[in-house]
């Protein structure tokens, strides 16, 4: 490996871990996650393997969107704790090389945040021009809200502006300017000051949406006409400030125009992604047992820059979104894994966690891990998939899959001493409940879920080619079979994944394989699969089961 591989490019190798400090451990017992908590939690999650903690937004917030609607660009919700916590845990996690990155939410502000009472108490507020507003009646845009059960329009009328404002999200979620200079100033000083207290990036929300410039008059958008240009200019302000902070964007599109958000060919735009299109083809191939829209979907992914990348993952905080796949495609989804009407959520998505959705089938649970880190790209992990939690859907829309992390099978599970009545969230009953499904338990227990996705972070971390590697599919003839190669300089990792129940043997014919070659499996000890002189092998595969061979010439070194 070169240095750079393993070094310079953190995020290409890394374990992103994405949590929301209300929900993650409460110290003060008030019933409400903290940054404290979650500081004395650290060393569970450099335990587990993760490399860089993505923390969800924990700014002062009006609260009407689980605080992605912020007040004060420059706080910590007291409720979370202080400035003082929050530099403790971002040295704590620094301490046991831990990164932190953190939300930035800049396509709009709460309704609440000083920028917008001033803007709308008078045409000549100094922040009018912050939001974009119109005076005449606006046309329907009901088919292009984002929460159809809560909104029916982008525009607001305001009875104290005289005027509509336009709102991507809910109204309570006014849209800044980005075409206003003052506007793009007061963004980058924000993310300086984050970038100054020692976080290494930003994941960034709705990035489609904070360069759209709907609504916005032509005299304006004439000054500020090529969004590229402005993520250039946050991107290249990140790296002045830090040498190696990231971007990672949200940007749900089809993957041709996720392209341009990586920017030209040396990727100087954002430097991670999302895969949405992956994700929902996953769930494609899960319900089908057929692993072909998977492959397709990541064959399909545009090569990017070496310093760019893609991150994978199962869920994140928000619905299951399926919006991309056909209307067809994702009813087979729905019949699959959310068959009713409370699990589903705006029509496009599941607002359930994969351990119910599968039954809480552990061997088909573990091989959707197994293809989560062995997929090339960045693995994401949302709080709690470690241990299989599940969802409690008397929670409400989204928040179903946010309930408090399950440390122990005690009162509130274990993540808060209050009265159960002071928690915000209910943890689930049941067999997710946390009796059943904790840290604790699982932490002594070698065969737990735990102990399992600890390994898979243990041999992601040793196989650098699994971030570096492009998509490479091998041919073999089980549809249900996902057969992938990573290669990278002179490592060659195989990966075998089973979508269906019944047990296979998988042939492979490996490029430029002789005798000489064997596979190591390095997720069952002690198996090893040797090749003939033309590079011909057989690999057994039971129902959902799930290999990675790190081919190796060398019987001494190190599988
Ligand atoms: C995307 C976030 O993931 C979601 O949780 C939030 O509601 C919207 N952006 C608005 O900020």
């Amino acid at each position: 490996m070169r240095i750079t591989d393993t070094s310079d490019l953190w995020w290409k190798t890394a374990v992103v871990y994405c949590l929301d400090v209300q929900t993650f451990m409460d110290w003060n017992d008030d019933g409400m996650g903290d940054f404290v908590g979650l500081t004395e939690r650290i060393d569970y999650l450099h335990e587990l393997g993760v490399t860089c903690l993505w923390l969800m937004p924990f700014y002062p917030t009006a609260d009407r969107d689980d605080g992605y609607d912020v007040t004060d660009y420059y706080g910590v919700d007291p409720r979370l704790g202080s400035a003082g916590d929050f530099v403790e845990l971002v040295r704590t996690a620094r301490d046991r090389g831990m990164r932190v990155i953190v939300d930035l939410v800049v396509n709009h502000t709460s309704d609440r945040h000083p920028w917008f009472r001033s803007a709308r108490s008078s045409p000549t507020s100094p922040y009018r021009d912050f939001y974009v507003w119109r005076e005449d009646k606006p046309p329907d845009t009901s088919k292009q809200v984002v929460f159809p059960d809560k909104e029916d329009s982008l525009w607001q009328y305001d009875e104290k502006a005289g005027a509509w404002y336009f709102h991507r999200f809910y109204r309570s979620q006014p849209d800044l300017n980005i075409t206003d200079q003052r506007v793009r100033d007061e963004i980058v000083k924000a993310m300086g000051f984050w970038l100054e207290l020692g976080v290494s990036g930003f994941r960034v929300d709705a990035v489609p949406f904070i360069v759209e410039t709907t609504g916005v008059d032509a005299q304006e958008l004439a000054r500020f006409h090529d969004p590229h240009a402005y993520l250039r200019e946050l991107r290249e302000f990140v790296g002045r400030r830090t040498g190696d902070g990231i971007l990672l964007g949200e940007c749900n599109l089809p993957h041709k125009d996720q392209k341009a958000f990586f920017g030209g060919s040396d990727g100087d735009e954002l430097t991670m992604q999302f895969d949405f299109i992956g994700m929902q083809n996953l769930y494609l191939s899960l319900a089908r047992e057929d692993a072909r829209p998977l492959a397709r979907a990541v064959k399909r992914r545009p090569k990017v820059a070496e310093e760019s990348q893609w991150a994978t993952f199962v869920r994140n905080h928000d619905e299951l979104t399926l919006d991309k796949l056909s209307d067809g495609e994702r009813d087979e989804v729905f019949a699959a894994f959310g068959p009713e009407r409370a699990m589903q959520l705006y029509g496009r998505g599941l607002r359930r966690r994969l351990p119910p959705m599968l039954d809480g089938d552990p061997r088909r649970i573990r091989m959707v891990y197994s293809l989560l880190f062995s997929l090339p790209g960045t693995p994401v992990l949302f709080y709690g998939e470690e241990i299989g939690m599940g969802e409690n859907l008397e929670v409400e829309g989204r928040l179903a899959v946010r309930t408090p992390m399950q440390w122990t099978a005690e009162r509130n599970g274990g993540f808060s001493r209050a009265r159960p009545s002071r928690l915000r969230r209910p943890l689930p009953d049941g067999p997710f409940g946390p009796e059943h499904v904790n840290v604790a338990d699982q932490r002594q227990d070698r065969e737990s879920l735990l102990s399992f996705i600890t390994l898979l972070i243990k041999r992601y971390r040793e196989s650098p080619e699994l971030g570096w590697a492009q998509f490479h599919v091998l041919d073999q003839p089980h549809r249900n079979v996902l057969a992938h190669e990573c290669a990278h300089d002179e490592r060659r990792l195989v990966a075998l994944h089973n979508l269906a129940a019944s047990s296979c043997t998988v042939p492979l014919t490996l490029e430029g394989c002789d005798s000489t070659h064997h596979l190591v499996d390095l997720l069952h000890e002690g198996s090893d699969f040797s090749v003939d002189d033309r590079g011909r092998t057989e690999i057994p595969l039971d129902g959902f089961g799930y290999r990675w061979l790190r081919l190796s010439l060398d019987r001494r070194r190190l599988a």
